[in-house]
Protein backbone atom coordinates (compact mmCIF):
# COMPACT_ATOMS: atom_id res chain seq x y z
CA UNK A 1 0.00 0.00 0.00
CA UNK A 2 2.91 2.26 0.61
CA UNK A 3 5.71 0.21 -0.65
CA UNK A 4 7.05 3.33 -2.68
CA UNK A 5 8.42 4.99 0.78
CA UNK A 6 10.63 1.22 1.89
CA UNK A 7 13.31 -0.27 0.53
CA UNK A 8 13.04 -3.50 3.24
CA UNK A 9 9.94 -5.14 4.35
CA UNK A 10 8.10 -4.99 7.58
CA UNK A 11 9.52 -7.98 10.33
CA UNK A 12 6.94 -11.04 10.74
CA UNK A 13 7.01 -9.54 14.76
CA UNK A 14 5.90 -6.05 13.58
CA UNK A 15 3.68 -7.48 11.03
CA UNK A 16 1.40 -9.58 13.52
CA UNK A 17 1.90 -7.12 16.36
CA UNK A 18 0.46 -4.50 14.15
CA UNK A 19 -2.28 -6.16 12.03
CA UNK A 20 -5.61 -5.56 12.86
CA UNK A 21 -7.47 -8.04 10.20
CA UNK A 22 -8.15 -10.67 12.95
CA UNK A 23 -10.14 -8.08 15.22
CA UNK A 24 -11.49 -6.10 11.72
CA UNK A 25 -12.73 -8.42 9.60
CA UNK A 26 -15.42 -8.58 10.94
CA UNK A 27 -16.12 -4.51 9.91
CA UNK A 28 -16.15 -6.08 6.12
CA UNK A 29 -19.54 -5.68 5.70
CA UNK A 30 -19.13 -1.85 6.95
CA UNK A 31 -16.03 -1.06 4.42
CA UNK A 32 -17.47 -2.23 1.72
CA UNK A 33 -20.70 -0.14 1.96
CA UNK A 34 -18.26 2.92 3.29
CA UNK A 35 -16.67 2.18 -0.31
CA UNK A 36 -19.56 1.57 -2.77
CA UNK A 37 -20.51 5.13 -1.32
CA UNK A 38 -17.35 6.88 -1.70
CA UNK A 39 -17.15 5.33 -5.15
CA UNK A 40 -20.59 7.33 -5.81
CA UNK A 41 -19.04 9.98 -4.57
CA UNK A 42 -15.96 9.89 -6.78
CA UNK A 43 -18.25 9.72 -9.38
CA UNK A 44 -20.36 13.09 -9.01
CA UNK A 45 -16.79 14.58 -9.45
CA UNK A 46 -16.04 12.79 -12.07
CA UNK A 47 -12.68 11.15 -11.05
CA UNK A 48 -14.09 7.97 -11.99
CA UNK A 49 -17.37 7.60 -15.12
CA UNK A 50 -20.27 6.03 -14.60
CA UNK A 51 -19.20 2.70 -16.43
CA UNK A 52 -16.34 2.47 -13.56
CA UNK A 53 -19.16 3.32 -11.02
CA UNK A 54 -20.98 0.40 -12.20
CA UNK A 55 -18.16 -2.22 -12.07
CA UNK A 56 -16.60 -1.22 -8.88
CA UNK A 57 -20.07 -1.43 -7.45
CA UNK A 58 -20.53 -4.66 -8.53
CA UNK A 59 -17.17 -6.25 -8.00
CA UNK A 60 -17.49 -4.92 -4.21
CA UNK A 61 -20.91 -6.15 -3.89
CA UNK A 62 -19.50 -9.68 -5.48
CA UNK A 63 -17.29 -9.36 -2.84
CA UNK A 64 -19.53 -8.95 0.01
CA UNK A 65 -21.32 -11.92 -1.05
CA UNK A 66 -18.16 -13.87 -1.54
CA UNK A 67 -17.42 -13.54 2.19
CA UNK A 68 -20.94 -13.22 3.57
CA UNK A 69 -20.95 -16.64 4.80
CA UNK A 70 -17.11 -17.59 4.90
CA UNK A 71 -15.87 -14.76 7.29
CA UNK A 72 -12.94 -16.72 7.71
CA UNK A 73 -11.65 -17.04 4.41
CA UNK A 74 -10.34 -13.13 4.95
CA UNK A 75 -8.03 -14.04 7.92
CA UNK A 76 -5.98 -16.46 5.58
CA UNK A 77 -4.99 -13.32 3.55
CA UNK A 78 -1.63 -11.22 4.83
CA UNK A 79 -3.60 -7.88 4.18
CA UNK A 80 -3.06 -5.75 7.56
CA UNK A 81 -6.52 -4.53 8.07
CA UNK A 82 -9.99 -4.62 6.89
CA UNK A 83 -9.97 -1.63 4.16
CA UNK A 84 -6.42 -2.51 2.86
CA UNK A 85 -8.15 -6.24 2.37
CA UNK A 86 -11.10 -5.14 0.42
CA UNK A 87 -9.19 -2.94 -1.71
CA UNK A 88 -6.99 -5.64 -2.52
CA UNK A 89 -10.13 -8.35 -3.78
CA UNK A 90 -10.74 -5.07 -5.85
CA UNK A 91 -7.71 -4.89 -7.90
CA UNK A 92 -7.69 -8.49 -8.00
CA UNK A 93 -11.24 -8.25 -9.47
CA UNK A 94 -11.22 -5.05 -11.65
CA UNK A 95 -7.48 -4.11 -11.93
CA UNK A 96 -6.30 -0.78 -12.08
CA UNK A 97 -9.47 0.69 -11.56
CA UNK A 98 -9.18 -0.51 -8.38
CA UNK A 99 -6.45 1.99 -7.56
CA UNK A 100 -8.62 4.59 -8.23
CA UNK A 101 -11.12 3.99 -4.87
CA UNK A 102 -8.82 5.43 -2.82
CA UNK A 103 -8.84 9.02 -4.22
CA UNK A 104 -8.63 11.32 -1.58
CA UNK A 105 -9.53 8.91 1.02
CA UNK A 106 -7.62 7.61 4.21
CA UNK A 107 -7.92 4.84 6.28
CA UNK A 108 -8.61 7.14 9.13
CA UNK A 109 -11.70 8.29 7.85
CA UNK A 110 -12.66 4.82 6.49
CA UNK A 111 -12.18 3.08 10.01
CA UNK A 112 -14.29 5.73 11.80
CA UNK A 113 -17.21 5.40 9.29
CA UNK A 114 -16.90 1.62 9.34
CA UNK A 115 -17.02 1.30 13.30
CA UNK A 116 -19.85 4.11 13.26
CA UNK A 117 -22.03 1.80 10.93
CA UNK A 118 -21.35 -1.23 12.98
CA UNK A 119 -22.33 0.48 16.47
CA UNK A 120 -25.66 1.80 14.41
CA UNK A 121 -26.44 -1.54 13.66
CA UNK A 122 -25.04 -3.16 17.53
CA UNK A 123 -27.05 -0.09 18.75
CA UNK A 124 -30.42 -1.81 17.27
CA UNK A 125 -29.62 -4.97 18.07
CA UNK A 126 -28.84 -4.31 21.97
CA UNK A 127 -32.46 -2.28 22.28
CA UNK A 128 -34.36 -5.38 20.34
CA UNK A 129 -32.49 -7.21 23.43
CA UNK A 130 -32.84 -4.98 26.07
CA UNK A 131 -36.68 -4.41 25.34
CA UNK A 132 -37.26 -8.34 25.10
CA UNK A 133 -35.64 -8.37 28.87
CA UNK A 134 -37.96 -5.45 30.06
CA UNK A 135 -40.71 -7.52 28.63
CA UNK A 136 -40.20 -10.45 30.33
CA UNK A 137 -39.40 -8.72 33.58
CA UNK A 138 -42.76 -6.46 33.32
CA UNK A 139 -44.57 -10.24 32.57
CA UNK A 140 -43.27 -11.64 35.54
CA UNK A 141 -43.64 -8.60 37.75
CA UNK A 142 -46.98 -8.88 37.49
CA UNK A 143 -47.34 -12.35 37.78
CA UNK A 144 -45.66 -12.14 41.20
CA UNK A 145 -47.26 -8.93 42.63
CA UNK A 146 -48.91 -10.36 45.46
CA UNK A 147 -45.51 -12.67 46.59
CA UNK A 148 -44.66 -10.88 49.62
CA UNK A 149 -41.05 -10.35 50.82
CA UNK A 150 -39.19 -8.90 52.94
CA UNK A 151 -37.34 -5.93 51.08
CA UNK A 152 -33.13 -4.91 52.02
CA UNK A 153 -30.86 -2.67 53.37
CA UNK A 154 -27.72 -2.90 54.74
CA UNK A 155 -28.54 -6.69 54.06
CA UNK A 156 -30.69 -6.76 56.93
CA UNK A 157 -34.71 -6.49 56.51
CA UNK A 158 -36.61 -3.68 55.75
CA UNK A 159 -39.82 -3.16 54.75
CA UNK A 160 -42.56 -5.34 53.00
CA UNK A 161 -42.71 -5.84 49.13
CA UNK A 162 -43.46 -7.99 46.71
CA UNK A 163 -41.54 -10.15 44.29
CA UNK A 164 -43.33 -8.29 41.77
CA UNK A 165 -41.82 -4.83 42.82
CA UNK A 166 -38.68 -6.26 42.94
CA UNK A 167 -38.75 -7.77 39.05
CA UNK A 168 -40.11 -4.29 38.23
CA UNK A 169 -37.43 -2.49 40.21
CA UNK A 170 -34.97 -4.50 37.87
CA UNK A 171 -37.43 -3.42 34.86
CA UNK A 172 -37.07 -0.08 35.39
CA UNK A 173 -32.96 -0.02 35.17
CA UNK A 174 -33.23 -1.79 32.26
CA UNK A 175 -35.80 0.90 30.67
CA UNK A 176 -33.03 3.09 31.72
CA UNK A 177 -30.28 0.68 29.70
CA UNK A 178 -32.82 1.31 26.93
CA UNK A 179 -33.37 5.51 27.22
CA UNK A 180 -29.14 5.70 27.11
CA UNK A 181 -28.72 3.75 23.97
CA UNK A 182 -31.34 5.51 22.47
CA UNK A 183 -29.73 9.07 23.18
CA UNK A 184 -26.41 7.23 22.23
CA UNK A 185 -27.57 6.44 18.49
CA UNK A 186 -28.31 10.07 17.99
CA UNK A 187 -25.08 11.44 19.38
CA UNK A 188 -23.10 9.63 16.50
CA UNK A 189 -25.10 10.40 13.53
CA UNK A 190 -22.74 12.05 12.03
CA UNK A 191 -20.37 10.46 9.02
CA UNK A 192 -16.38 10.69 9.32
CA UNK A 193 -16.53 9.85 5.55
CA UNK A 194 -14.44 12.84 4.06
CA UNK A 195 -12.13 14.32 6.78
CA UNK A 196 -9.66 11.81 5.19
CA UNK A 197 -6.32 11.87 6.81
CA UNK A 198 -6.89 14.42 9.15
CA UNK A 199 -7.49 17.85 7.06
CA UNK A 200 -10.39 16.95 4.99
CA UNK A 201 -10.05 15.42 1.48
CA UNK A 202 -9.31 17.39 -1.02
CA UNK A 203 -11.84 16.54 -3.51
CA UNK A 204 -14.96 18.64 -4.07
CA UNK A 205 -17.98 16.26 -3.02
CA UNK A 206 -20.74 16.88 -0.96
CA UNK A 207 -19.92 15.22 2.45
CA UNK A 208 -23.38 15.67 3.46
CA UNK A 209 -25.00 13.40 0.92
CA UNK A 210 -22.57 11.45 1.09
CA UNK A 211 -23.56 10.96 4.78
CA UNK A 212 -27.02 10.59 4.15
CA UNK A 213 -26.54 8.09 1.62
CA UNK A 214 -25.12 5.63 4.15
CA UNK A 215 -27.65 6.21 6.72
CA UNK A 216 -26.07 9.17 8.76
CA UNK A 217 -27.95 12.71 9.39
CA UNK A 218 -25.04 15.00 8.42
CA UNK A 219 -21.41 15.15 7.61
CA UNK A 220 -18.91 15.50 11.02
CA UNK A 221 -18.31 19.39 11.50
CA UNK A 222 -14.17 19.20 11.44
CA UNK A 223 -12.12 16.85 10.11
CA UNK A 224 -9.31 17.00 12.90
CA UNK A 225 -11.83 16.43 15.40
CA UNK A 226 -13.25 13.91 13.61
CA UNK A 227 -10.43 11.47 13.37
CA UNK A 228 -9.12 11.99 16.45
CA UNK A 229 -12.75 11.45 17.94
CA UNK A 230 -13.51 7.61 19.83
CA UNK A 231 -16.65 9.44 21.98
CA UNK A 232 -18.93 6.98 20.00
CA UNK A 233 -16.82 4.19 21.35
CA UNK A 234 -16.49 5.59 24.91
CA UNK A 235 -20.45 6.20 24.91
CA UNK A 236 -21.36 2.22 23.66
CA UNK A 237 -18.83 1.32 26.34
CA UNK A 238 -20.32 3.24 28.98
CA UNK A 239 -23.82 2.21 27.85
CA UNK A 240 -22.58 -1.37 28.05
CA UNK A 241 -20.60 -1.06 31.19
CA UNK A 242 -23.46 0.16 33.08
CA UNK A 243 -26.32 -2.32 31.57
CA UNK A 244 -23.66 -4.81 32.14
CA UNK A 245 -23.10 -3.41 36.22
CA UNK A 246 -27.42 -3.38 36.60
CA UNK A 247 -26.97 -7.11 35.61
CA UNK A 248 -24.41 -8.02 37.90
CA UNK A 249 -26.35 -6.18 40.55
CA UNK A 250 -29.78 -8.36 39.67
CA UNK A 251 -27.58 -11.29 39.81
CA UNK A 252 -26.54 -10.85 43.37
CA UNK A 253 -30.05 -10.64 44.61
CA UNK A 254 -30.60 -13.30 42.74
CA UNK A 255 -28.03 -15.11 43.74
CA UNK A 256 -28.78 -14.47 47.71
CA UNK A 257 -32.49 -15.33 46.77
CA UNK A 258 -31.35 -18.54 45.94
CA UNK A 259 -28.99 -19.06 48.66
CA UNK A 260 -29.97 -21.59 51.40
CA UNK A 261 -29.74 -18.95 54.00
CA UNK A 262 -33.05 -17.52 51.81
CA UNK A 263 -34.55 -20.04 49.66
CA UNK A 264 -36.67 -17.42 48.27
CA UNK A 265 -35.84 -18.79 44.52
CA UNK A 266 -35.08 -21.98 43.05
CA UNK A 267 -32.38 -21.85 39.87
CA UNK A 268 -33.48 -24.25 37.19
CA UNK A 269 -31.05 -26.92 36.69
CA UNK A 270 -30.40 -25.54 33.40
CA UNK A 271 -28.57 -22.62 34.17
CA UNK A 272 -26.87 -24.45 36.95
CA UNK A 273 -24.27 -26.68 37.38
CA UNK A 274 -22.91 -29.06 40.38
CA UNK A 275 -19.68 -29.76 42.22
CA UNK A 276 -17.02 -32.27 41.02
CA UNK A 277 -16.63 -33.06 44.79
CA UNK A 278 -19.92 -31.90 46.66
CA UNK A 279 -22.54 -34.11 45.39
CA UNK A 280 -25.56 -32.02 46.90
CA UNK A 281 -24.22 -28.56 45.06
CA UNK A 282 -26.00 -26.84 42.70
CA UNK A 283 -24.56 -23.60 41.72
CA UNK A 284 -25.35 -20.44 40.81
CA UNK A 285 -22.58 -20.70 37.75
CA UNK A 286 -24.77 -18.37 35.13
CA UNK A 287 -25.43 -15.26 38.00
CA UNK A 288 -22.13 -15.48 39.20
CA UNK A 289 -20.36 -15.43 35.38
CA UNK A 290 -23.12 -12.05 34.94
CA UNK A 291 -21.23 -10.58 37.78
CA UNK A 292 -18.12 -11.41 36.59
CA UNK A 293 -18.63 -10.75 33.18
CA UNK A 294 -19.66 -6.97 34.18
CA UNK A 295 -16.21 -6.33 35.98
CA UNK A 296 -14.69 -7.24 32.25
CA UNK A 297 -17.65 -4.75 30.63
CA UNK A 298 -16.55 -1.82 33.39
CA UNK A 299 -12.79 -2.87 32.76
CA UNK A 300 -12.77 -2.09 29.15
CA UNK A 301 -14.54 1.12 29.39
CA UNK A 302 -11.55 2.07 31.51
CA UNK A 303 -8.96 0.54 29.26
CA UNK A 304 -10.11 2.83 26.40
CA UNK A 305 -10.39 6.08 28.50
CA UNK A 306 -7.00 5.43 29.96
CA UNK A 307 -5.96 4.99 25.88
CA UNK A 308 -7.07 8.05 24.98
CA UNK A 309 -6.62 10.77 27.23
CA UNK A 310 -3.27 11.04 26.74
CA UNK A 311 -3.27 10.94 22.92
CA UNK A 312 -2.81 14.31 20.49
CA UNK A 313 -5.20 15.00 18.31
CA UNK A 314 -5.08 13.56 14.83
CA UNK A 315 -4.68 9.47 14.20
CA UNK A 316 -2.45 7.66 16.51
CA UNK A 317 -2.01 3.44 16.03
CA UNK A 318 -3.19 3.78 19.91
CA UNK A 319 -6.47 3.99 18.43
CA UNK A 320 -6.53 0.52 16.42
CA UNK A 321 -6.85 -1.03 19.79
CA UNK A 322 -10.68 0.27 20.28
CA UNK A 323 -12.46 -2.49 17.99
CA UNK A 324 -11.26 -5.12 20.12
CA UNK A 325 -12.41 -3.30 23.71
CA UNK A 326 -16.22 -2.29 21.82
CA UNK A 327 -16.31 -5.89 20.22
CA UNK A 328 -15.53 -8.40 22.88
CA UNK A 329 -17.51 -5.48 25.45
CA UNK A 330 -21.03 -5.73 23.15
CA UNK A 331 -20.75 -9.67 23.43
CA UNK A 332 -20.63 -10.11 26.63
CA UNK A 333 -23.60 -7.71 26.97
CA UNK A 334 -25.32 -9.75 24.69
CA UNK A 335 -24.53 -13.18 25.98
CA UNK A 336 -25.46 -11.46 29.71
CA UNK A 337 -28.37 -10.19 28.35
CA UNK A 338 -29.42 -13.79 26.68
CA UNK A 339 -28.46 -15.49 29.87
CA UNK A 340 -30.10 -13.30 32.29
CA UNK A 341 -33.68 -13.19 29.95
CA UNK A 342 -33.05 -17.44 30.62
CA UNK A 343 -32.63 -17.18 34.35
CA UNK A 344 -35.76 -15.14 34.80
CA UNK A 345 -37.57 -16.94 32.57
CA UNK A 346 -37.18 -20.31 34.66
CA UNK A 347 -36.86 -18.93 38.09
CA UNK A 348 -39.07 -20.98 40.66
CA UNK A 349 -40.37 -18.74 43.06
CA UNK A 350 -41.05 -20.48 46.87
CA UNK A 351 -44.16 -18.21 48.31
CA UNK A 352 -44.11 -19.18 51.52
CA UNK A 353 -40.09 -19.00 52.04
CA UNK A 354 -40.71 -15.48 51.25
CA UNK A 355 -43.80 -14.81 53.07
CA UNK A 356 -42.10 -16.27 56.21
CA UNK A 357 -38.82 -14.52 55.71
CA UNK A 358 -40.88 -11.28 55.97
CA UNK A 359 -43.23 -11.84 59.02
CA UNK A 360 -40.49 -13.97 61.00
CA UNK A 361 -39.20 -9.98 61.29
CA UNK A 362 -39.59 -6.64 62.58
CA UNK A 363 -40.46 -5.34 58.60
CA UNK A 364 -43.11 -3.91 59.76
CA UNK A 365 -41.98 -1.88 62.55
CA UNK A 366 -42.47 1.66 60.38
CA UNK A 367 -45.64 0.34 60.24
CA UNK A 368 -46.20 0.73 64.65
CA UNK A 369 -44.25 3.89 63.73
CA UNK A 370 -46.98 4.91 61.17
CA UNK A 371 -50.05 4.25 62.93
CA UNK A 372 -48.86 6.17 65.91
CA UNK A 373 -48.43 9.11 63.98
CA UNK A 374 -52.15 8.32 62.76
CA UNK A 375 -53.13 8.53 66.75
CA UNK A 376 -51.27 11.66 66.79
CA UNK A 377 -48.37 11.01 68.31
CA UNK A 378 -45.08 13.33 66.42
CA UNK A 379 -43.10 10.96 64.47
CA UNK A 380 -39.89 11.30 66.37
CA UNK A 381 -41.82 10.12 69.45
CA UNK A 382 -43.55 7.35 67.68
CA UNK A 383 -40.23 6.18 66.37
CA UNK A 384 -38.51 5.97 70.02
CA UNK A 385 -42.01 4.02 71.19
CA UNK A 386 -41.90 1.75 68.68
CA UNK A 387 -37.87 1.15 69.00
CA UNK A 388 -38.97 0.37 72.86
CA UNK A 389 -41.66 -1.88 71.47
CA UNK A 390 -39.13 -3.64 69.47
CA UNK A 391 -36.71 -4.20 72.41
CA UNK A 392 -39.59 -5.36 74.33
CA UNK A 393 -40.70 -8.19 71.66
CA UNK A 394 -36.81 -8.92 71.51
CA UNK A 395 -36.58 -10.01 75.02
CA UNK A 396 -39.64 -11.72 74.54
CA UNK A 397 -38.47 -13.65 72.14
CA UNK A 398 -41.51 -12.40 69.63
CA UNK A 399 -42.15 -10.22 66.93
CA UNK A 400 -44.21 -7.09 66.73
CA UNK A 401 -47.21 -8.77 65.97
CA UNK A 402 -47.05 -11.19 68.67
CA UNK A 403 -47.04 -8.97 71.51
CA UNK A 404 -49.87 -8.72 73.69
CA UNK A 405 -52.26 -5.47 73.81
CA UNK A 406 -51.18 -5.22 76.92
CA UNK A 407 -47.52 -5.15 75.85
CA UNK A 408 -48.85 -2.67 73.42
CA UNK A 409 -50.01 -0.26 76.07
CA UNK A 410 -47.15 -0.59 78.37
CA UNK A 411 -45.55 1.81 75.78
CA UNK A 412 -48.14 4.18 74.79
CA UNK A 413 -52.05 3.33 75.93
CA UNK A 414 -53.56 4.88 72.95
CA UNK A 415 -52.75 1.70 71.13
CA UNK A 416 -56.19 0.14 70.34
CA UNK A 417 -56.76 -3.56 69.44
CA UNK A 418 -56.68 -2.33 65.44
CA UNK A 419 -52.88 -2.59 65.51
CA UNK A 420 -52.81 -6.21 64.37
CA UNK A 421 -54.63 -5.55 61.85
CA UNK A 422 -52.28 -2.52 60.61
CA UNK A 423 -49.49 -4.73 61.37
CA UNK A 424 -50.15 -7.32 58.70
CA UNK A 425 -48.12 -7.33 55.63
CA UNK A 426 -50.63 -6.73 53.39
CA UNK A 427 -51.64 -3.83 55.13
CA UNK A 428 -47.86 -2.67 55.10
CA UNK A 429 -48.10 -3.12 51.19
CA UNK A 430 -51.57 -1.74 50.59
CA UNK A 431 -50.60 1.62 52.01
CA UNK A 432 -48.24 2.47 49.81
CA UNK A 433 -50.14 4.01 47.44
CA UNK A 434 -47.99 6.83 46.31
CA UNK A 435 -46.64 6.78 42.85
CA UNK A 436 -43.47 4.37 42.84
CA UNK A 437 -44.76 2.62 46.00
CA UNK A 438 -45.17 -1.16 46.16
CA UNK A 439 -48.93 -0.84 47.32
CA UNK A 440 -49.84 1.03 43.79
CA UNK A 441 -47.34 -1.89 41.43
CA UNK A 442 -49.75 -4.44 43.25
CA UNK A 443 -53.11 -2.27 42.36
CA UNK A 444 -51.81 -1.48 39.06
CA UNK A 445 -50.94 -5.44 38.30
CA UNK A 446 -53.90 -6.51 39.65
CA UNK A 447 -56.28 -4.49 37.16
CA UNK A 448 -53.68 -5.47 34.59
CA UNK A 449 -54.25 -8.89 35.48
CA UNK A 450 -57.92 -8.61 35.51
CA UNK A 451 -57.42 -7.11 31.85
CA UNK A 452 -55.71 -9.33 30.76
CA UNK A 453 -58.18 -12.25 32.04
CA UNK A 454 -61.32 -10.65 30.49
CA UNK A 455 -58.94 -9.68 27.04
CA UNK A 456 -58.38 -14.02 26.94
CA UNK A 457 -62.01 -14.96 27.87
N1 LIG B 1 -6.26 -0.49 11.11
C1 LIG B 1 -6.29 0.87 11.47
C2 LIG B 1 -7.19 1.06 12.70
O1 LIG B 1 -7.91 0.18 12.96
C3 LIG B 1 -6.84 1.70 10.35
C4 LIG B 1 -6.37 3.11 10.36
C5 LIG B 1 -4.95 3.16 9.96
N2 LIG B 1 -4.51 4.51 9.83
C6 LIG B 1 -3.20 4.84 9.88
N3 LIG B 1 -2.94 6.11 9.79
N4 LIG B 1 -2.28 3.96 10.05
O2 LIG B 1 -7.14 2.05 13.38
Amino acid sequence: MWGGRFQTQASELFKSFNDSLPIDYQLVKYDIAGSIAWAKALNSIDIINDFELIQLAKALTDIEQAVENNLDSILSSNAEDIHSWVEQALIQKVGDLGKKLHTGRSRNDQVLTDVKLWCKQAVKKLTRQLKQTHLLLNEKAIVFSDVVMPSYTHLQRAQPITFGFWLNAAAQMIARDIKRLQSLSDLSDECPLGASAIAGTAFHIDRDKLAIDLGFASATQNALDTVSDRDFVLDLLYCSSNSLLHLSRLAEDLIFFNSQEAGFVLLDDSVTSGSSLMPQKKNPDALELIRGKSAEGLALLSQMQIATKSLPLGYNKDLQQDKQLLFQSVQSWQQSLAMFNQVIDTLAVNKTAMRAAVENSFANATELADYLVDKGIPFRDAHDQTGRLVMLAEKKQYYLHQLTLLDFKSVNNAIEEDIFNWLKVEQAISRRQVKGGVGSHAEMSRSALAFQITDAT
